[in-house]
């Protein structure tokens, strides 16, 4: 039985990761950090199977990082952990490069001191941000790179220092350039969640109206589940390389914005211009979608177009086995489903506190 190492296991991909995993017979081992709070969400059908196991330590200390591949002596690595925001990164710049730069160095180190350096394959979380101001369209492997936030330019560093130790120590260890992957686990402030969330929110009467940001970013945006199977596509090929995963197709996020809520039963005419545009319900006049500078960045990407020609050659891999309209369906069905079942424990809740302060239950 194989043994994957996932940091990252609570988010969004880590998750996905995990059941693919499981299902192909490995053992798997997740990092998760301390919290006051439970974000195990995406996780908690994992927990108790046999061959699952979580265990403490973070990407910001070494120590932790050397006990953990110690301990669990792993065949493969995933590296998915990481302050992934692009618009928190500008607000926490220091914190985003500890983790998203320097994690990746103590992880590669704490493999190299337990002498694993031959036997265990890492799979580094790279990223299209790496392009950022885009030189050229669609990008590939060879497309030079210009990263475009801070957290851009720290997975850049960890781009880089994985490949110096593919060449330096002759480890296994590969970046998967990865464009945006989006799921009904997707994190609830990156756009298209956002979206989704707030389509199911206005068409249930829940929400007035959702504050975006650049409509006009272009995205290449995947299914997250179809990419996890790439990362161990990647572990599994003959020679360590690095991997463009994408669609090679792309849409704004007014196109995104326009299909999710006509899955949401609501047609949207878009009107006005740049800071001023605004999403109206054809139905009834009302503008449900509005332009907010609070969602602009102050340097932004808006030109992501994947060219997964590579990854469709050399794994075989199938990059449109989900399509948009498929993506944009998933996420909305779920958070239509979400929303409504929301309400319904709400008004139980509110029902209960009654109940118990009229004392009917005890
Ligand atoms: P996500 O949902 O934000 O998950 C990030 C994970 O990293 C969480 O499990 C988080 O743990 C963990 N983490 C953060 N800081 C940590 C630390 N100091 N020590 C240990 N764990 C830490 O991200 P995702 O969408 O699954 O993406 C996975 C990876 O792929 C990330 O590296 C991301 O940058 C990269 N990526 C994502 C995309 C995309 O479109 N999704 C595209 C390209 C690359 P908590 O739950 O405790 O916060
Ligand atoms: N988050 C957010 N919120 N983005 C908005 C909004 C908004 O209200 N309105 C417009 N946008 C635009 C952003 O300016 C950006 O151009 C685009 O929508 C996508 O933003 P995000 O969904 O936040 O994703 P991202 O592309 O910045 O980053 C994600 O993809 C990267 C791969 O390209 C993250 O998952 C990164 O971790 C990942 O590396």
């Amino acid at each position: 039985m194989k043994k994957a190492l996932i940091t990252g296991v609570t988010g969004q991909d880590g998750s996905y990761l995990s059941e693919f995993l499981l299902s192909k017979g490995y053992e798997v081992h997740g990092v998760i950090r301390r919290s006051s709070v439970d974000y195990r969400e995406r996780i908690a059908h994992l927990e108790g199977k046999p061959n699952f196991h979580l265990h403490y330590a973070d990407m910001t200390d070494s120590m932790s990082l050397v006990k953990l591949v110690g301990n669990v002596m792993p065949d493969e690595i995933y590296n998915l952990a990481a302050q992934s925001h692009v618009q928190v990164s500008f607000d926490a710049p220091e914190f985003t490069a500890d983790v998203d730069a320097t994690g990746v160095l103590r992880l590669l180190e704490a493999v190299r001191t337990n002498h694993l350096e031959k036997t265990c394959r890492i799979y580094q979380a790279s990223t299209s941000e790496l392009y950022g101001k885009v030189e050229e369209v669609p990008q590939n492997e060879n497309t030079p790179f210009h990263p475009y936030s801070p957290y851009a330019v720290a997975k850049l560093y960890g781009y880089w220092i994985v490949k110096e130790y593919r060449e330096a120590y002759d480890m296994f260890c590969c970046s998967g350039i990865l464009f945006n992957h989006e799921s009904e686990r997707r994190g609830e402030t990156f756009v298209t969640r956002k979206i989704t969330l707030g389509a199911a929110r206005i068409a249930q009467g829940k929400q007035e109206c959702l504050y975006l940001g650049n409509l006009d970013s272009l995205r290449d945006w995947g299914y997250a589940k179809d990419y996890v199977e790439c990362m161990w596509l990647i572990l599994q090929h003959d020679t360590p390389e690095d991997f463009v995963i994408a669609t090679g197709v792309q849409h704004t996020v007014r196109e995104f914005a326009t299909l999710a809520f006509r899955y949401a039963g609501i047609e949207l005419e878009w009107q006005g211009e740049g800071i001023d545009e605004k999403g109206i319900n054809k139905a009834n006049g009302k503008t449900v979608v509005a332009v907010s500078e609070d969602f602009y960045r102050p340097t932004d990407v808006v030109n992501l177009w994947g060219d997964p020609s590579k990854a469709k050659a050399e794994l075989g891999w199938n990059p449109q086995s989900t399509s948009f309209e498929e993506l944009v369906h998933i996420m909305v069905k779920h958070d239509m489903q979400k929303v409504a079942s929301d309400h319904v424990a709400s008004v139980m809740r509110t029902n209960l506190a009654e109940y118990l302060e009229k004392g009917l239950v005890k």
